[in-house]
């Protein structure tokens, strides 16, 4: 398929994500010592000399408005069950329509602790007996879990490498099509990838899902961290009526804003029925969402400051420096802050597990489907980021080129 870049934005779009964003900028370049707050990230090289730069959260203090939302919260001193606000719903309605031009009615939404628990529930609601889930890989490694977790049979078709893009093989996804496909899993934009699709490329994709008569799960988690100026996201369910009708499109602001512990999400199902079963499919295991992580997420759906422009001109930087060191290794990243890097050409087979040794901790392909890459999560103070970068570096250039016979011992 043709991989049309996602250029469309307006002219003025394009330029304001160009800009240096105005204002005092907050402090991303110091670090935050995360100690003491058992973080997932750093524990799990607590007392090793390796960096972490795996799991998909930043070390960078969430934005001050997020921690007064939450703190004005604390000011009524019961935190007790409760409902979707009203005014969080609305905030999300005006965030949708201000940033993507969709127009999403309040009883489309269905609120949920976590755009995972979205998936499982996505495929729960469309299992059928026999069924089969389909999966373009890589991807996030919870997608894999998803058709096991429902009982349905794996269809794992790989992206494939087109110049500086990774795109869908859409012969392939055809041929791995069969009638009891229920479901798509599609991550847009791509973890581990970087890629915002373009229109072109998802109205190809949903055409294919309409005419197979496959739902269209899209976890657009990731869709406010654009990268690339050039680049817009698109929600695939935005595109038509008809797309709208066979999708479930999942959204949360805990990844831009760095808060993915106060874990609240939104799936969007504009068709009742697909709706009702995906309610059904939450029966009795679906915790509520606590009043903190409303209060968190609403802020963040009402800002329309600098804060998110000045990280995206952060990461940005950050970008720029991982591409200096691992080159064609990597295709440019669209939008996340995950490099997705190939050492298929390095003898080592748990590069993970390489790099480590080397002081770095990366998250190994083969979790994402694809043995051979590793994932490397940028988005943290610039200081650390280069002394990541240098033991990435001479952790690599350690490793014994495919041909040269393999090492031993040090993995
Ligand atoms: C593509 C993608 N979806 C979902 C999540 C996690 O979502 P949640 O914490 O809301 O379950 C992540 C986190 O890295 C992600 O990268």
């Amino acid at each position: 398929m043709s991989a049309g870049k996602n250029t469309e934005t307006s002219a003025d779009a394009s330029a304001k994500n160009a800009q240096e964003p105005s204002g005092p900028a907050p402090d991303f370049d110091t670090l935050i010592d995360r100690q003491g707050t058992s973080a997932t990230k750093w524990e799990r090289y607590a007392g090793r000399d390796i960096l972490p730069f795996w799991v998909a959260d930043m070390d960078f203090a969430m934005p001050p408005f997020i921690a007064d939302a939450v703190r004005s919260r604390l000011e009524h001193p019961i935190l007790g069950y409760t409902r979707t606000p009203p005014s969080l719903v609305a905030a999300f309605q005006a965030w949708m329509q201000h940033h993507y031009q969709w127009r999403v009615e309040a009883d489309w939404l269905v609120w949920i602790p976590g755009v995972v628990g979205g998936f499982n529930l996505a495929a729960r609601a469309t299992a059928r007996p026999g069924g089969a889930v389909m999966i373009p890989t890589p991807v996030y490694y919870p997608f894999l879990d998803v058709p096991g977790n429902a009982g349905q049979r794996a269809q794992h078709v790989p992206l494939v490498r087109e110049g500086e893009r990774w795109v869908m093989d859409m012969e392939a996804l055809e041929r791995a099509a069969s009638p009891d496909t229920a479901l798509l899993l599609l991550s847009n934009p791509q973890n581990p990838t970087g890629r915002a699709y373009s229109r072109a490329e998802l109205s190809e994709l949903a055409a294919f899902c309409l005419r197979r008569g496959i739902v269209l799960c899209s976890d657009e988690i990731h869709c406010p961290l654009l990268l690339d100026p050039a680049v817009r996201h698109l929600p695939v369910a935005s595109l038509d009526p008809d797309i709208a009708r066979v999708t479930i499109s999942l959204y949360a602001v805990t990844k831009a804003y760095n808060m993915p512990g106060l874990s609240c999400a939104v799936a969007v199902i504009p068709d009742a029925a697909l709706r009702r079963n995906f309610i059904r499919a939450q029966a009795g295991l679906v915790p509520g969402i606590g009043p903190l992580a409303y209060a968190a997420t609403e802020a963040a759906l009402n800002d329309r400051g600098p804060w998110l422009s000045q990280l995206l001109h952060y990461l940005r930087g950050n970008h720029e420096r991982v591409r200096s060191v691992v080159g064609r290794r990597m295709t440019p990243v669209e939008a996340t802050y995950l490099a997705w890097i190939d050492v298929r050409d390095l003898d080592i087979e748990h590069p993970g597990a390489w790099l480590e040794d080397a002081g770095v901790g990366l998250s190994d392909g083969a979790a994402f489907g694809a043995a051979g890459f590793v994932r490397f999560n940028f988005a943290c103070p610039r200081p650390l980021l280069e002394r990541g970068l240098t033991r990435l570096q001479a952790g690599l250039s350690s490793a014994p080129a495919r041909g040269e016979g393999r090492s031993t011992g040090s993995n």
